[in-house]
């Protein structure tokens, strides 16, 4: 029996009618994204991510985005030591939400493509069409160390990319065995079932940052994270669009996101007030000096104002967007994005838990008569 014929617009939360979507990135590690020591810092844990799932999944927030982190940064706070493996992490929380899209976020190179389409095809199904994949292609030489597995240089790590997903999106598809003869991957009589859920399969994102890397996700993605510009809006924009239009000239369409840093309190000097406690009077600066070393910024390596300057922006984890205000303030700027052509944004705080029923109850809302969301029923 075929499963029915479906178009990847059918899937849910992902294709909803929200202009803006919300996503909430990086609850499954330690800590989150937030380089900080304040006592109220994210835990991690699994019940405190199925807590948030379940709240997310009821204010309407449309995709969960894990981070792919294997070893720990170090620091006072042990920054990401403890991180949940994505595609168990999302198989879970599908199966104990309705409508979020759950992705995972997972390191070509690391998983075997067979194993992978599989666990991606049961997540998928646990979550009846709401299992979506982020590639990528990894940086951090210690976390392949660890796995005895050699770092490609930074070209090839995309051409092995591509034969993966070239396999994967085989492996979904193809009902008669077949083969892979690529120059890395070798795979005979591939027989693979079941399929993803619903005749279509998982959205698939990538937020490679170089010119390699964003032809990679141009070429085979559904959604692709640009940098925030922290010049203009306006610079956003020619970002977005040039995406657009270099999808466009594929004959493809592609969702462009961002990722954002939510530091939302009743007044504007309350937001600011936290955002300074938490980012820079408890900031867990020996994590951030931890970080920039294995990124090679040093005061030997940069000027020192570069230096100082990334030292400060690291402690919201690995860029994004400072998005600190009152309710108004933190709507305003989200909406101002979503008229810069973004086609959502995933976003994190410090702890998520506690930070989620204030957005849900004053930010959602405003977006909402913003015209940038659907107007929730009930
Ligand atoms: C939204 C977002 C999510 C990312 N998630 C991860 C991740 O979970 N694990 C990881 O190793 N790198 C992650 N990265 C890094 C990118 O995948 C990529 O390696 C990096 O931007 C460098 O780009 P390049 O590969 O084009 O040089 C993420 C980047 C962004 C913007």
């Amino acid at each position: 029996m075929h499963a029915p014929a479906a178009s990847l617009q059918s899937r849910m939360s992902m294709y909803n009618g929200n202009a803006l979507k919300i996503g909430l990135f990086g609850s499954n590690c330690s800590s989150g994204r937030a380089v900080t020591t304040v006592p109220e810092r994210w835990t991690g844990s699994w019940p405190d991510n199925l807590r948030l799932a379940r709240m997310a999944d009821e204010a309407g927030i449309d995709f969960l985005l894990p981070i792919g982190r294997w070893k720990g940064y170090g620091g006072n706070t042990d920054y990401q030591g403890a991180t949940l493996e994505t595609i168990t992490w999302a198989a879970g929380l599908l199966a104990s939400t309705k409508r979020i899209t759950v992705f995972g976020t997972v390191h070509a190179p690391l998983f075997h493509p067979l194993i992978a389409a599989k666990q991606f095809v049961t997540a998928d199904l646990v979550g009846e069409g709401r299992f979506g994949l982020n590639i990528v292609v990894g940086w951090n030489e210690g976390e392949f160390e660890m796995f005895g597995v050699e770092q490609r240089e930074h070209e090839q790590r995309y051409e092995y990319a591509q034969e993966w997903i070239d396999a994967i999106k085989l492996i979904w598809s193809e009902r008669e065995d077949f083969d892979v003869a690529g120059r890395f991957l070798k795979l005979k009589g591939i027989r693979a079932k079941p399929k993803p859920y619903g005749g279509t399969r998982p959205l698939i994102m990538n937020a490679g940052a170089s010119p390699t890397g964003q032809a990679f996700a141009i070429r085979n993605c559904d959604a692709f994270f640009v940098r925030p510009s922290r010049v203009s809006l306006d610079e956003t924009a020619q970002r977005v669009a040039q995406v657009k239009r270099a999808a466009g000239e594929l004959g493809r369409e592609i969702g462009v996101y961002t990722v954002g840093v939510i530091t939302c309190r009743p007044t504007q000097k309350e937001a600011e007030d936290y955002y300074r406690h938490w980012s820079v009077e408890l900031a867990d600066w020996s994590a951030v000096d931890g970080i920039l070393a294995i990124k090679n910024i040093t005061p030997q390596t940069v000027p020192l104002e570069e230096f100082n300057l990334k030292r400060r922006q690291y402690t919201e984890g690995m860029g994004g967007l400072s998005i600190v205000g009152d309710p108004d303030r933190v709507a305003g700027q989200l909406a101002d994005l979503s008229r810069a052509g973004l086609t959502g944004i995933a976003v994190s705080g410090v702890n998520y838990l506690e930070e989620l029923p204030f957005l849900a109850a004053e930010v959602l809302p405003r977006l909402e008569r913003l015209g940038v969301r659907e107007k929730r029923a009930g």
